[in-house]
Parts: structure tokens; sequence; C-alpha cells
């Protein structure tokens, strides 16, 4: 009888792991989704092979490496489960409980739609391995893991939610990208006092953004703001171009163009979402540069 059962459970299984190779479908649509955060690009450093980490971050609490996210199994997150994977992008820990600083924008991508993950961390294990170790970050502020973060995450840091599926169109696509998956805010929203992002100025440009950048308001606003037609900044995404003649510089373009994949690789339909979208949200005054 127990045997029987067992035979049973073991035909029940036996589907699941014939499907755990993930489809090339899959795989493309990780891809995209890779394509659609920029790139991953902060995990790259410039000129070098994609996703082996290596990055240095500077911030107020000391510096880090961005990490190896190739899937070699001993330097990189080969050996992880597809959960434990997914639980570090979305949620800043690490197979061994480790925190990740925010530096990792885990927040945000909390907002990405479940088989959105999936998809990408298939693509992931698709990606060259590279045998590189990860380089110690360096914490100078006294208890910062420990105390600081935690308290900072609960009381200021807010977490995008995650929609059931993936919207497919429309501003609610548009929105989806921007918010979740090309972390626009990260760059484009000012910071409070407590470096958290300030969404009550959502995309409303940041003087002092990531790598000292100076990041343009991109809300409606007239004045101050992004006045390009919905086309401009749809063409905008794919290469770089500017209505004025000039091109995308620094970190913008590093999303644009990606590793191995970027914004540029959007469909000029998401391209348009995202634009479209842009225009809808509140246009907020803020002077940036010049
Ligand atoms: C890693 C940081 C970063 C991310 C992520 C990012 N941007 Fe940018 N963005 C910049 C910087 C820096 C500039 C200024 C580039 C320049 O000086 O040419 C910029 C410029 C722009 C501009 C041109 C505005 C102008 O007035 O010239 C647009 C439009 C824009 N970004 C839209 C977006 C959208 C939409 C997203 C998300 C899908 C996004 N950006 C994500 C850093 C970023």
């Amino acid at each position: 009888m127990r045997l029987a059962l067992l035979f049973a459970v073991s035909l029940l299984c036996a589907p699941s792991l014939a499907t755990a190779q993930p489809s090339p479908a899959e795989v493309a649509r990780g891809r995209y989704i890779f394509g659609a955060t920029g790139g991953c690009g902060c995990h790259t450093v410039p000129k070098e092979t994609a996703n082996a980490g290596g990055r240095r971050y500077d911030g107020p609490f000391g510096t880090v490496y961005s990490t190896n996210i190739t899937p070699d199994r001993q330097a990189g997150i080969g050996a992880w489960t597809d959960e434990q994977i997914i639980t570090a992008i979305r949620s800043g820990r690490r197979p061994n409980g480790e925190r990740l600083l925010p530096v990792h924008p885990f927040t945000v991508f909390n907002g990405m739609a479940a088989e959105d993950l999936k998809a990408l961390v298939a693509f992931l294990r698709t990606t060259p391995p590279v045998n590189r170790a990860n380089q110690p970050k360096r914490i100078t502020v006294p208890m910062f893991e420990s105390v600081f973060l935690p308290a900072w995450l609960a009381a200021f840091a807010p977490r995008e939610t995650p929609p059931a599926a993936a919207p497919t169109s429309g501003i609610a696509r548009g929105e989806y990208l921007v918010r979740a998956v090309g972390h626009c805010g990260e760059c484009h929203t000012p910071r409070t006092m407590t470096y958290a992002t300030d969404n009550s100025r959502f995309l409303a440009g940041n003087p002092q953004g990531p790598e000292k950048s100076e990041v343009p308001n991109i809300t409606p606003d007239p004045q101050t703001g992004l006045t390009w037609s919905e086309e401009e900044i749809a063409e905008y995404l794919a290469t770089g171009n500017k209505p004025d003649g000039d091109v995308a510089d620094g970190l913008m373009a590093e999303v644009i163009q990606g590793t191995l994949a970027g914004y540029r690789d959007l469909t000029k339909a998401d391209r348009l979402a995202i634009a479209h979208y842009l225009k809808s949200i509140p246009p907020v005054r803020n002077k940036i540069g010049k």
C-alpha cells in the first residue's frame, strides 16, 4: 500500500521534474525583464564581463561593492535556489540571512510580478559564469546592519507592492515598468534627510543622485520638468537621442544601453506606455541644475 502510494506520488511529481528546465520563451521573457531593469548594470564594472560584480558604491554608511550575480556556483549565485535568488532581489536577504544594503533597490523590486522574477532568474542562469570573488563591504557606521538598517527600513523606506500579474498594456503597464522593474525613481526621485526616496515628489529629480550625477526632473511640470512628447520620450529610451539633438550621458546612457540587454530593448509599445505614464503623474516644480 505504502509502496503504491509512493509510486503514485512519484508519478505525480514526474511531470513537474520534466518541466523544471525553463522553456526558451521563459528565458526570452527573463532577458526582456533584465533589459527593462536597465541591464542590472550596477552589477557590471563598465567594459568588464556582465554581472560579475565588483562595482564600487560609496554611501553615508561606508563602501559596498556590487556582487557577482553570474551562475558561477562558487563565486556567484549558481548554487542558490530560484526562491533564494528571488528573496534576495525583492526582500534584500541572502540565503545565509545576511541583509543586502538598499543600494540594491529591493524595496522597489518588491513590486515586480512573481512570473517576471521567475523568468528573470531563468535568464540569469543562462549567462556566462564568472569565478570572481565578491569584495567585502566596509561599513563605517557602528551597528549599521544590526540596528540602524532594520529600523530605517521599517520607518522610512517606501516599499512597492507586487501586482497579481504583470500588467500588459496601457498606463498600468507604464507604471509597472517605471515604479518597479525600471526603478526610475531610484535615480530620479529626490531623497529625504534619511536618504529614503521622497515619493511625495516622485521623479522630481535629484541634484545629487547616484555616483554624484545630476538627475533631471521627469515629472510633467511645464517649467522645470519633462515637456517632450510621448513619441520623443519613447525615442530617447531606445536611442538616447534628445529632441534638441543632444544625447543621453552618464548613468542614463548606461541604463539605455544596458549590458546583455537594456531599456533600448524594450518594445515600442512598452516605451510608449512608460511615456504615457510619465505624462500622468503629478507635476512637481523642482529645478535641477543650470
Ligand atoms: C541609474 C540611474 C537612472 C535610472 C535608473 C534612470 N535614469 Fe533617467 N536619467 C538619469 C540621469 C543621470 C540622467 C541625465 C542624463 C544626461 O545628463 O544626459 C537621466 C535622464 C533622463 C531623461 C532625460 C531628461 C532630460 O530633461 O534631459 C529621461 C526622459 C529619463 N532619464 C527617463 C528615465 C526613465 C523613464 C527611467 C526608468 C525607465 C529612468 N530614466 C531611469 C539617471 C537614471
